[in-house]
């Protein structure tokens, strides 16, 4: 998560993935955050929730694995607390009234390390409401991708692989392991239209570079360009690119 994270361009992201903020709005609606609470937002990102989190009257710390994007966060929110902290090694102890996080914990490949870490930072009677990724999100985009670097030759090694997608169940049993008790687990889809005419190139080479890894840089732009025309018939509809996203929401309690 670390290297990827940190090579975004902190305004590509702002400018072209806005979406990801934007589909956190109705997190927040689940989190129901209230006047004084003192909540984390892991994985922040360059800081729009945490804004927006700051905006009902709670306290809020933002945290990022990216400096880039904490520098963002910083430049844009100068009255939010915000650091760079790895979600497997956070340094809180009882400080939460909840921790919150939206589109971040895909790229935690440690799961088990990151919730206990959300756990130890709860107080007691805190929750954790989260979103990300599920079980087969971007499934059509990722096996096109792998089936297409194959094709050219080339091993592709799961390791290479950068998300971590539960289904409710596995995340769940997770969760329950780390002390919580799981209130709340669902898992849907939710088709992200992607801008423009480049969308999926953008979004490989945005989000997907370390697949790419074993790839000279000389084939790389044609193993994308056969990926994208591959899925055109699967996620080009009316004019426009489609990500066939599929997202966990989650609530837990520390009791
Ligand atoms: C997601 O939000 O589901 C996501 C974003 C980038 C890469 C992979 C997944």
């Amino acid at each position: 998560m670390e290297k990827i994270r940190d090579t975004w361009n902190a305004n590509l992201y702002d400018s072209k993935h806005s979406f990801v903020s934007m589909y956190g709005e109705s997190l927040i609606e689940l989190l129901a955050p209230q006047k004084g609470e003192k909540i984390l937002d892991l994985g922040c990102g360059t800081g729009d929730l945490a804004k927006q989190l700051s905006d009902y009257g709670s306290e809020i710390t933002g945290v990022d694995q990216s400096e880039k994007m904490i520098e963002q966060a910083r430049s844009k929110y100068p009255t939010i607390k915000f650091m760079v902290q790895d979600a497997t090694k956070l340094v809180f102890h009882h400080e939460f009234d909840a921790v919150f996080s939206n589109a971040a914990l895909h790229w935690i490949k440690q799961p088990k390390q990151a919730l206990t870490c959300i756990y130890t930072g709860l107080k007691q009677g805190g929750r954790f409401v989260a979103e990300f990724g599920g079980k087969d999100n971007v499934k059509a985009i990722s096996d096109e991708l792998i089936h297409q670097i194959e094709a050219e030759g080339f091993t592709f090694n799961m390791e290479q692989f950068p998300w971590f997608f539960p289904s409710i169940a596995e995340y769940s049993s997770l969760m329950e392991q780390a002390g919580f008790r799981v209130t709340f687990a669902q898992h849907f889809d939710r088709p992200t239209p992607l801008d423009g005419e480049s969308a999926i190139k953008n979004w490989i080479k945005m989000f997907g570079s370390s697949m790419l890894a074993g790839v000279p840089e000389s084939k790389k732009a044609g193993i994308i360009a056969k990926v994208e025309n591959n899925l055109k018939e699967v996620l080009y509809r009316d004019g426009r690119w489609i990500g066939d996203y599929k997202r966990i929401r989650v609530i837990g309690y520390k009791e």
